[in-house]
């Protein structure tokens, strides 16, 4: 089949890459030229950091997966065209839709035939249908239609789960375009579920408001229990043993952050604002979660005592192992609080450096793990990077200023740590 992806960043990148590997003939589109050209360089500047990206590149670049700076050669003689452009946050916490508007306008401006307009952005339920009125005023003559294709992918794993989903919501009114998906995605053998538009556009953004508050449940349950000096991991693991509860995803952290969590249930409460839907729960998901973040300085603070003056090692800064993105990061506010208090920075990230940098000018960055603790008065561990599981705590004894970690992922080995003489703490666990 023909497929267009219009976006090459995070989302559209990937789905580029995994439907050329099944054979189809894939054009993706981006109105950042440097980051096209970069992908099609020899040697190639691969934008993002992603496990299996560079592999999957080789495999379909210049076969089956061409990139380009011209919008029409991801649109004429497409049967199938993604739309994966940003939504970022407007002020008010809505969905800023202008890219996908401008998509879609030039999109159908350039058609050659028909095909199925797909959005893979996440937006508020009717948009499809909003871009579609839209669209029968911009188009050049040829049919097309629209669907919603929500995708469910988590950067650090994103090819694995873009190939192996728990389920692919197609959600279309129109037969030609729903047949057209099904055939797309058949080679995948994953359940694939037909929806309404408007319920397919909204699973998207429920699906990642109910995951973001079981991340604040969570780290309630943590603070909850440095409180009562109970274990966090002892108390979730025997609720989720009750089955209407689970146990999965029940994890706590240093807050959560990236391009989605955040700006969706932003999204979300500003939607339902304007929808009047009483909403009061998920309004609290985000300030929740800011509170985190300022409990995990403050606890940083207690174990180390007075801040200023003093050098906080940070391990990991991108929101999450297995990416570079730095986006809504919870190291940039941590850091900056800590900052605020005194503190002198060093980190180490084993791919995000680069990415932080705008964001945290000011802080020192190191080429190893263990350069970050070096005369470090804390170690905060802020994303479970694997490399870090490999960091001797006889070495960081050796190396720390003062021997104090604090695993905000409960990452580490604890018992190691203190067998070798460190104050260790981790994220709702003695
Ligand atoms: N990142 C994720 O894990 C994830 C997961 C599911 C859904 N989403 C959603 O997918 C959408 C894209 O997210 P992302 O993380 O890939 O963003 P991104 O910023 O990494 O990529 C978007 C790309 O679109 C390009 N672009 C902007 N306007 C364009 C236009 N008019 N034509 C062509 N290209 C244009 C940008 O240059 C950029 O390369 C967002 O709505 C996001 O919420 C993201």
């Amino acid at each position: 089949m023909n497929v267009g992806v219009i976006g090459t960043g995070y989302v559209g990148l990937i789905t580029a890459v995994c439907f050329a590997r099944k054979g189809n003939s894939v054009t993706g589109f981006d109105t950042d030229t440097r980051k096209i050209e970069g992908l099609n360089a020899k040697p190639r500047i691969t934008p993002i950091y992603e496990a299996g990206l560079e592999d999957a590149l080789n495999e379909t670049l210049g076969k089956t997966l061409a990139l380009s700076t011209r919008l029409e050669d991801a649109v004429r003689g497409k049967d199938v065209i993604f739309i994966a452009v940003p939504t970022p946050p407007k002020l008010d916490g809505s969905a800023d839709l202008s890219y996908v508007e401008n998509s879609v306008q030039s999109v159908v401006k350039h058609l050659s035939g028909y095909a199925t307009l797909v959005l893979r952005s996440t937006a508020p339920a009717g948009t499809a249908d909003a871009m579609k009125l839209m669209a029968e005023k911009y188009h050049n003559g040829h049919d097309f239609d629209f669907a919603g294709n929500p995708e469910f992918l988590r950067q650090g794993t994103a090819i694995e789960d873009f190939e192996h989903p728990d389920r692919i919501v197609i959600g279309t009114e129109s037969e030609r375009a729903e047949s057209l998906l099904r055939k797309l995605y058949e080679p995948f053998d994953r359940p694939i579920y037909k929806a309404g538009l408007r319920s397919a556009e909204a699973v998207k953004v429920i699906s990642n408001t109910l995951l973001a508050q079981r991340v604040a449940d969570a780290n309630f349950v943590a603070r909850y229990s440095d409180a009562i000096g109970a274990d966090q991991h002892e108390i979730l693991h025997l609720v989720g043993q009750d089955k209407r509860i689970g146990s999965h995803f029940l994890e706590p952290g240093p807050g959560f952050g990236g391009s989605c969590f955040p700006k969706d249930v932003a999204a979300l409460v500003a939607e339902c604002r304007k929808l009047g839907v009483k909403h009061s729960l998920i309004e609290t998901i985000l300030k929740d979660n800011h509170d985190h973040m300022l409990y995990v300085a403050e606890q940083t603070e207690r174990l180390c005592g007075e801040l200023r003056g003093k050098t906080v090692g940070v391990l990991g800064l991108a929101f999450k192992a297995g990416t570079d993105d730095m986006r809504e990061a919870v190291s940039i506010p941590i850091i900056r609080h800590l900052q605020g208090r005194g503190a002198r920075i060093q980190a180490y990230d084993p791919q995000s450096m680069e990415k932080a940098k705008p964001h945290l000018p000011d802080i020192t960055y190191c080429d190893k793990s263990i350069d970050a603790v070096r005369d470090a008065h804390i170690a905060l561990l802020l994303t479970n990077w694997p490399e870090f599981k490999l960091l001797s705590p006889q070495a960081m004894r050796k190396e720390m200023e003062s021997p104090v970690v604090y695993d905000t992922r409960n990452a580490l080995n604890g018992a190691l740590f203190k067998k070798a003489g460190l104050i260790y703490r981790g994220m709702g666990r003695r």
